[in-house]
């Protein structure tokens, strides 16, 4: 996201001095140009990110950062600003000296997207600095508009050629805004990089939690057996937030849910979920499953979708009066593979919720057969699995015991583990650190390939247009800070209830109407 606003001419002269940040290998220098470095991305994810990589000794040593964008900024001035927003930055251990240290790092270099001759001047002062072969990563955190004229450039520039190091491109959220505009752009990104070099971003897949859904089914022998329809009654994705739109209501009211959540994090993390075990770790195999798993969704019917809208929504700065956007979405479909044939996938998500917690829980059949049921309170509950991707990450299994004491009674109980108890003196890296490592390692496992993107698309833009029509179920109002409009309730059949909270206050369903 790039909030730039200056129209200014830009290309002021500046010093360049480049301190050399490592001795010796040149093969070895490492160049990330940010496009957008005056954007909030940049300013509050990017940037962090990488002084949090440098405090713990994770950022490679010949790795210098230059920042593009029209504002005028100096080296100064840019480096005076990101350390503003660093100590602003939540999560962020801020320390003076080691800011200075890793400062001394950023470049700046004022330049329009627009214009070619400033891509002519990047590339000879990144030549200058690099001083011989290097490798560069391209990071396109501006304005979605911007991403072809950049990589056009990019590529008329001879910077995509990988003659003296690697070139690789990350690519943000949102890739597209519906099938149409997605392919055009894979078309453009491939017309000058090879899918090789090109990083989609979903900074679902770099939660830590994410990436070990992987490692909790396939580095264990006991739960992929039970991973499938003999034993799953329904699976639900719940990712909820209690922010309002905020200073991105402009965007987000032409996108709403579907596209800001929908389309990317949620199903990825239900293509993690849902695929088949890869036949090795590589990037490509874990990949092609995830994209045959999204290939299997079946078209999801407009009546088996609930689309909400939050009070007081249409009073924020940027969203038109009579906005019909969604800010919740909640939708039932099936994967139709032989693992997950009549499965219910329950997939929901909204902003002003009541909880900010991301989770995945599967909930398991109940017993064929009840030895218990002439209990006079017999209250039994299937057996429920749940990731908990943030706040209060960690894995829950719950399970039926008998209340001592009693003869009948059964009470729920869980099986806890949280990362915080069991890797205390880890810090879980945020999902831009382990991301940006990654491209720089050149490891796109957590990347989302073009097919993946299309695919995605695919399941979400019938939906979107569905809800432009006649047959749009109706778009119901929300009171803030509630789990959202109670028709998503009844969207669950024979008895399954929204699991939520999980996270931090043991399992509780969510009360029904
Ligand atoms: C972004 C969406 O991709 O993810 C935002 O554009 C949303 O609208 C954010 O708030 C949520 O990410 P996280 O990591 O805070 O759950």
């Amino acid at each position: 996201m790039d909030t730039r606003c200056s129209s200014e001419p830009v290309l002021q002269s500046q010093e360049f001095a480049y301190p050399a940040v490592h001795g010796g290998d040149a093969m070895a220098q490492t160049s990330l140009v940010i496009f957008g470095a005056s954007g909030d991305l940049t300013e509050h994810k990017l940037v962090p990110a990488l002084f949090q990589l440098f405090r713990s000794g994770r950022l490679p040593e010949n790795l210098r950062v230059f920042g593009f964008s029209r504002r005028p900024y100096t080296d100064e001035t840019w480096r005076a600003h990101l350390r503003q927003a660093a100590q602003q930055t939540r999560g962020i251990e801020y320390e003076a000296a080691a800011w200075e240290a890793f400062a001394r790092r950023l470049f700046y270099v004022p330049g329009d997207a627009h214009a070619h001759p400033d891509y002519e001047r990047l590339r000879a002062l990144l030549a200058q600095a690099e001083g011989g072969p290097a490798n560069r990563l391209y990071y396109l955190a501006t304005l979605p508009d911007l991403y072809i004229p950049i990589a056009e450039h990019l590529g008329l520039a001879g910077m995509a050629r990988e003659d003296g190091g690697w070139r690789r491109i990350i690519v943000e959220k949102p890739f597209g805004r519906d099938l149409e505009s997605a392919r055009r752009l894979n078309r453009e990104l491939h017309a000058v990089f090879q899918e090789h070099q090109i990083y989609r971003i979903d900074h679902y897949l770099g939660k830590e939690t994410a990436q070990n859904i992987l490692f909790f089914r396939f580095a264990n022998a006991i739960f992929e057996p039970v991973w499938n329809r003999r034993y799953v009654d329904h699976v639900q994705i719940t990712v909820a937030e209690t922010v309002d739109v905020g200073r991105r209501a402009r965007y987000y009211d032409q996108s709403g849910v579907l596209r800001d959540m929908f389309q990317n994090h949620l199903l990825q993390l239900l293509a993690l979920v849902a695929m088949e075990p890869p036949v090795s770790f590589n990037p490509d195999a874990v990949r092609n499953e995830k994209a045959k798993v999204l290939s299997a969704i079946r078209p999801i019917e407009l009546s088996q979708t609930v689309r909400g809208q939050y009070e007081g929504y249409r009073e924020t700065e940027g969203v038109a009066p009579d906005s019909q956007t969604a800010t919740y979405a909640a939708l039932q479909l099936y994967v139709d593979t032989w693992r997950w044939q009549g499965v219910p996938f329950y997939l929901r998500s909204g902003k002003m919720l009541a909880e900010k917690s991301s989770e995945i829980s599967l909930a398991f059949q109940c017993p064929p057969h009840l030895l218990f049921d002439f209990a006079p309170t017999c209250n039994l509950r299937s057996n429920l699995l749940t990731i908990c991707i943030q706040p209060d990450e960690g894995i829950h299994l719950r399970f039926e015991m008998k209340q001592p004491g009693s003869s009948w009674e059964m009470r729920s109980v869980n099986m806890d583990f949280h990362y915080r108890s069991s890797f205390p003196s880890e810090r879980l890296l945020d999902a831009y650190e382990r991301l940006l490592l990654d491209a720089l390692n050149g490891d796109a496992s957590l990347f989302t390939r073009a097919d993946e993107i299309e695919t995605a698309w695919r399941i979400i833009d019938p939906v979107i247009q569905g809800w432009q029509s006649p047959a749009a179920p109706p778009l119901e109002s929300y009171e803030p800070y509630t789990w959202g409009p109670q028709a998503a309730n009844r969207l669950l059949k024979n008895g399954r209830t929204w699991q939520h909270g999980c996270c931090e206050h043991g399992m509780t369903p969510h009360p029904q109407e």
